[in-house]
């Protein structure tokens, strides 16, 4: 196997640069830990940007990996396939929704979310008899990289280089309910937001926002989609973020944590929509792969309400720690979040942090470059948190 020098000089050369990586050749990774090609230990405090929220090589994800491909890895969706039958059953179980349609990844949850929106509102069409498509999305969101889904993300530096954008897609701003009224108009199909926006640098939903938007997408009768791809599966503390409001949406997106590293990606329709599709509409090869929906019956079984009561108290603790932290250095200008979806606001860029917390063996990230993103495995206990803030400490300290 290729390793050391050789392998990063190999990415340089056969791959399209499209990753920025992270020093790092990773060996092996169980739990909350990485080893790196030389055996060095990492504290993974991002979980593979919130993908493996029950920590790496889970055994019961294991187990039901192992137990699936050896019965089998594939047979198309013109068959059933248990596992793929069940996962949609327990994922209605978990709260929401009436139908699930399965994808492989998050952009392709939301592409499936936005085609809903579009021919539900072409079935509902406006008073005046308008068939509506216009999907109101926030600035400073993020949805995913395909076209459609990257006309939805509200960040101008994603579409500059592949203009023109497919249309119809307009852009409110986060907490600010009279800019999303100042868009609605007879053409409106759906309002798409996350409930967190986590790429965008934890920015967080207000309650009164959530509430007003329901209430507003109620009176249009227009589709609530909540893209829970990053802010979903636990990471808050519910199985939802949206649970955490008492708001429910019509559409929900989930995808990263769902199969705890395997790809797979669900829309889950409510009563507005679930009819909105019919054969032929929406399909996918892989969507729904059994061998990645025997891994989601893992998680969804695991995810159970002691578990993720265990989430909320370690993230009291953790947040404590951090607020301390926060009244020990001045760049820290804001301590943010829900559950594990943790942002450390900096009054300065936070790359050399990431950098040199890397060195001392902790894993976090840095989004809108001044947003230090945490984002642990769901089982990390006090004794982690303990140990990521001494190397926090460490390495704020030895900023200028
Ligand atoms: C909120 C949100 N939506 C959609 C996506 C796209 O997911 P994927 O990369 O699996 O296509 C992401 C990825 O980071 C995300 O955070």
């Amino acid at each position: 196997m290729i390793n050391g020098k050789s392998i990063k000089e190999t990415e340089a050369k056969y791959f399209v640069q499209t990753y920025k990586r992270a020093d790092l050749i990773v060996q092996k990774a169980k739990g909350q830990f990485i080893w790196d090609e030389k055996g060095k230990k990492y504290l993974d405090f991002f979980s593979g940007i919130s993908v493996c929220n029950l920590g790496h090589c889970h055994p019961s994800v294991v187990k039901n990996i192992k137990k699936q491909i050896d019965s089998f890895a594939h047979i198309s969706n013109i068959f059933y396939a248990p596992s793929q039958i069940e996962l949609g059953k327990q994922l209605i179980k978990k709260g929401f929704g009436k139908r699930v349609f399965l994808a492989n990844s998050g952009a392709e949850a939301n592409e499936c979310a936005i085609k809903t929106a579009r021919k539900w509102g072409r079935e509902n069409p406006s008073q005046n008899g308008k068939s509506r498509y216009e999907i109101i999305t926030l600035n400073n969101s993020f949805h995913g990289r395909t076209l459609a889904t990257l006309a939805a993300t509200g960040q101008d530096k994603y579409h500059a280089p592949f203009e023109p954008m497919p249309e119809k897609f307009l852009f409110a701003n986060l907490n600010d309910i009279e800019s999303v009224k100042s868009l609605v108009s007879d053409r409106t199909a759906a309002v798409m937001i996350e409930v967190i926006q986590g790429e965008g640098g934890i920015q967080i939903a207000k309650k009164e926002f959530l509430r007003d938007l329901r209430a507003l997408c109620d009176e249009k009768n227009i589709l609530l989609i909540f893209d829970e791809i990053q802010c979903g599966m636990g990471r808050t503390g519910k199985f939802y973020a949206f649970q955490n409001y008492g708001v429910m949406p019509d559409i929900v997106t989930l995808a990263k944590s769902l199969a705890n590293g395997l790809p797979l990606g669900a829309a889950i329709v409510d009563k507005k929509c679930e009819n909105t599709f019919s054969f032929g509409d929406h399909g996918s090869t892989f969507g729904g792969n059994p061998v990645s929906c025997a891994a989601a019956l893992a998680v969804l079984n695991t995810m159970n309400a002691p578990f993720l009561n265990n989430v909320v108290k370690n993230a009291k603790y953790f947040y404590a720690k951090l607020e301390a932290l926060k009244n020990k250095y001045s760049f820290i200008t804001e301590i943010r979040g829900i559950g594990l979806m943790i942002g450390i606001q900096l009054n300065k860029p936070g790359k050399d942090i990431v950098a040199s917390c890397l060195k001392k063996g902790l894993i976090i990230n840095c989004t809108h470059e001044t947003v230090l993103r945490i984002m642990p495995p769901l089982i990390i206990g006090k004794k982690d948190i303990d140990a990521a803030v001494k190397i926090l400490d460490e390495v704020f300290k030895e900023q200028k």
